[in-house]
């Protein structure tokens, strides 16, 4: 069944109260629902309550305290409606679930002996029947009975009430003053220990924080506490909001189906964003680590204060709390810097999340399973957890901030929150609020265009044209965009007609010795000019510009589009060593790296020999030994361009290509710069203890780097380099880099005897284990064979979603070479998986099956295997609604 966005319609009743108990056991939980219900004036005398319910008990139903008569109620696989009900009633239903088989991580289940929730988008009608949907808010009460096998018990709120019952067993009672969609409970029992800290609001108010996590794992949840810490400062400086609670939880749990959950003041995330320290994180867990928590802090007014009215509207919290923890991550590494260095450090932060928007969210658009960052429909809403409503969505968010400017966007928040605190609303909602700031600052003009984003899917090209008129000293550029339907909008047929995006374009202009042009702009004179693109083509005019420039364009990343423009590779070669906006600088050789794999990549194909053209070996050595770039920005700099990015622009993807013409660049760059990299190997060292601040970051990753490419190059001796930092390394960054680099690129016995000695190392940590599967089964030499051995492992099981994702989802994902095998084994393999996980976890095997999503663009050799793998599953009997979504989008909108 699809579920229209145009179908909403409002609950027929308000239930202001609910009262929750639970009776906690793995095999049988009881759980008492007291509701207190009463009819919208609005609503019909005979609106039924109904109430959405799956794989309950039901025990018994009472109204006002009477058991209710069999005909006054209709009971069904999956809702429960109760007829002839009062205008105000309380209505009491007990009902029992068995946590300890929930597999699918969604409503309440058990992990590692605790008991722990998972409810959005629809997980509490797991636990309870109940009108499951963001629209009907709710006071909550909890009382939690469980035996002293389980010390901790928490939920949502103030903790009011805790005692020993006459059974033995212990109770507690938690109250959450703020109203709120049943999405947001939660609740945990079990064995934890925790690490708090009490901090003053920017009201004064002392508010206690804690993080939970495993008896033993204490000592790893310092970076998580000090992130959070730093998050409820970093809202109120920037956005003036305030923690609301007197106490907030974080907990960890290694059976998670996504990152992090921000439940009302009691937030429940994967481990892998919680635990850290030096032995047994990277950098990139403890960046990870800051962004989550930021995240889930950040809902608690984008999210939980004023929520999402139905579904379709998750990018309005989603969107625009990414778009917050971008901002708090990118301050954070800016923090104390001074001023260049700081536009740097913001630049990586702009590269790294553009990088992913790249090589995850493009794809999507570009596919069958495309969608507006506000879908018009879906089968079911766990698909749509997508990088298109969470990044695109987040970019969505921040064109608004470039259209009215870091005050006016902070003005359009309160008002907002002015409007909207304590309600349920819409994406539309949110624009309004950002439009009455945008209207005062531009008489005139609105966002109505700009709306347009919420309900078109693809990514839009914009074509730019630049003209020089010597004679007058004029350049002219033309901006022409095109979007043509993708998806689901192709059903449509030929007379769905898109219209234009309304897009803020920040472009530059460099003379020929790459020295940045004013530009005359709407009055004023600047560097760089924001043009904002509102229909199909417009032009704009640059006066007193002498000779032919070469245009710096999307600064910033100014919209979520492609760019289309010829530039020469000798403008690339420019830009990449002038450019004064440091993104556009890295995108100019990005582009130029582009243009080298994919002409590699014919040239296998076409059975020629490889060559690297010397004019990009020459832009890379500039990048590489500029004095004046920080080891953070070079090591982006320098950074190939992903398989994933890449395989956008081939008109038929051919990964096994890629791969060849990608690993003989890198190769080739180490050969002809083994100097360079050497040199730059030795001196970003990071003697001393270690820190994950972004400037040490910045320099293990470039020296990692070097590594790898005097690795993949062979040189004499990069293999002492690899083994020795091995054996040395104080961190975790740097054990997996060598031993990426040995496993990849190594010779001789000591790569497989590091791998076994790494393994018997750290096989009680899993979230090492997890490291320690994901290196190999991205490895090269990886094939369907091998991540089959690795199945066999004693610690691999599918039913742990992070160990699922190191190996599985790491190979069909992350294995060009091992999955794209042209006998079509790595799709066989894939099917497989797709359907053992739906089996237990239906929201994992959806994403899994999301792999094979535009087999529609690749060769014909490998088309035609992918295509049969998926219509295996298609026809595999007692799919989930989930999976049964991905597969037959993707055979039907290809
Ligand atoms: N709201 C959570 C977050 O983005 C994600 C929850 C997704 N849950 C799910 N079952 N798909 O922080
Ligand atoms: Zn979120």
């Amino acid at each position: 069944v699809t579920v229209y966005r145009k179908d909403y319609q409002p609950y027929p009743y308000d239930i202001p109260e609910v009262a929750l108990a639970f009776d906690l056991a793995p095999d049988a939980t009881e759980v008492r629902c007291a509701m207190q219900v009463r009819r919208k004036p609005d609503a019909g005398a005979d609106a039924a309550l109904v109430l959405d319910g799956e794989e309950l008990e039901l025990v018994s139903v009472a109204v006002d305290g009477a058991a209710l008569p069999a005909e006054r109620y209709r009971l069904s696989e999956r809702r429960l409606e109760l007829l002839g009900l009062p205008a105000s009633a309380t209505v009491e239903i007990v009902s029992r679930c068995k946590p300890s088989a929930n597999s699918t991580l969604m409503g309440l289940y058990v992990s590692g002996g605790n008991f722990f929730t998972q409810c959005e988008a629809e997980g509490f009608r797991r636990i309870t029947w109940f009108a499951d949907r963001p629209d009907v808010m709710s006071r909550y009460r909890v009382t939690l009975r469980a035996l002293p096998d389980y010390p901790v018990l928490l939920s949502n709120g103030n903790l009011v009430a805790s005692r020993q019952l006459p059974d033995g067993r212990n109770e507690v009672e938690w109250e959450d003053p703020f109203p709120k969609p049943c999405y947001l409970f939660a609740l945990v029992a079990g064995k934890l220990t925790h690490r708090e800290t009490t901090v003053k609001t920017a009201s004064g108010r002392d508010v206690l924080l804690q993080v939970y996590s495993d008896p033993g794992s204490e000592t790893k949840t310092e970076w998580a506490l000090d992130s959070l810490v730093r998050a409820l400062r970093w809202d109120e400086n920037r956005f003036g909001l305030e923690l609301d609670l007197d106490r907030f939880m974080v907990v960890a749990v290694h059976d998670f189906n996504m990152g992090a959950m921000e439940n009302k003041g009691l937030n429940i995330f994967n481990a892998a964003y919680v635990l850290a320290d030096a032995d047994t994180a990277t950098d990139a867990n403890y960046e990870g680590i800051e962004s989550v928590i930021g995240h889930e802090y950040f809902h608690n007014w984008t999210g939980n204060r004023v929520t999402c009215r139905d579904w379709f509207q998750l990018s309005l919290k989603e969107g625009l709390t990414v778009l917050r923890d971008q901002e708090f991550s990118a301050d954070m590494m800016a923090d104390g810097m001074e001023a260049a260095a700081a536009a740097s450090a913001r630049a990586v932060k702009r590269i790294d999340d553009v990088v992913a928007l790249r090589a995850a969210q493009f794809p999507e658009d570009a596919g069958p399973m495309a969608h507006p960052i506000r879908p018009e429909s879906y089968q079911e809403i766990g698909n749509f957890y997508t990088a298109t409503v969470y990044e695109k969505g987040a970019e969505v968010i921040r064109m608004q901030h470039t259209l009215l400017g870091e005050a006016g966007f902070r003005a359009g928040m309160d008002e907002y929150f002015r409007r909207h605190d304590g309600q349920a609303v819409t994406c539309d909602d949110f624009v309004a609020a950002m439009e009455s700031v945008y209207v005062r600052q531009h008489p005139g003009r609105d966002l109505s265009v700009f709306r347009r984003w919420y309900r078109q899917a693809g990514t839009p090209r914009v074509t730019v044209k630049l003209d020089h008129d010597a004679a007058a000293r004029r350049c002219t550029v033309t901006l022409t965009q095109a979007c043509p339907p993708v998806g689901v909008e192709k059903k449509a047929g030929a007379d769905y007609v898109k219209a234009p995006f309304h897009i803020p374009f920040a472009i530059g202009l460099l003379d020929r010795q790459g020295r940045a042009l004013p530009l005359r702009h709407e009055g004023n004179t600047t560097e760089t000019a924001l043009l904002e693109l509102t229909e199909q083509s417009q032009q704009w005019v640059f006066e007193d510009i002498a000779e032919r420039p070469v245009p710096s364009l999307l600064r910033d990343f100014s919209a979520p589009v492609i760019v289309e423009y010829g530039w020469t590779n000798e403008e690339l070669a420019l830009l990449s060593a002038h450019d004064g906006n440091p993104f556009a600088r890295w995108e100019a050789g990005q582009e130029f790296a582009t243009r080298q794999i994919l002409a590699l990549a014919e040239a296998r194909q076409a059975g020629r020999t490889l060559q690297a053209d010397p004019a990009f070996i020459d832009t890379w050595r500039a990048l590489l030994t500029d004095p004046a770039l920080d080891a953070a920005y070079r090591a982006r700099a320098l950074a190939l361009p992903s398989e994933k990015t890449l395989a956008e622009r081939m008109r038929q993807v051919d990964p096994p290509a890629l791969a060849v013409a990608r690993d003989f660049l890198r190769a080739e760059l180490g050969r002809q710069l083994a100097a360079e990299f050497r040199q730059a190997f030795e001196a970003n060292q990071t003697p001393g203890e270690y820190s994950p601040a972004p400037v040490p970051a910045g320099r293990r990753a470039l020296k990692n780097l070097a590594l790898s490419h005097l690795m993949a190059a062979g040189e004499t001796d990069a293999q002492r380099l690899a083994e020795q930092l091995y054996g040395q390394a104080g961190n975790m960054t740097d054990s997996m880099a060598a031993l990426s680099a040995l496993i990849n690129f190594g010779q001789g016995e000591f790569p497989q005897q590091a791998l076994a000695a790494f393994y018997d190392k750290w096989r009680d940590n899993p979230l090492v284990v997890d490291k320690w599967f994901a290196l190999q089964a991205s490895a090269r030499s990886t094939t369907v064979q091998t991540a089959r051995e690795l199945m066999q492992h004693p610690a691999f099981t599918l039913r742990n979603p992070n160990r699922a994702r190191a190996l599985i989802f790491q190979f069909c994902l992350n294995n060009a070479r091992g999955m794209h095998h042209p006998d079509g084994s790595g799709y066989a393999f894939w099917a497989e998986q797709v359907l053992a996980l739906d089996a237990l976890n239906p929201e994992i095997a959806a994403r899994l099956a999301r792999a094979l999503d535009n087999w529609s663009r690749f060769v014909p050799a490998l088309r035609a295997p992918m295509q049969a793998a998926l219509q295996r599953v298609r026809a595999h009997e007692g799919l989930s609604r989930n999976v049964q979504e991905i597969v037959s989008k993707a055979l039907e909108f290809a």
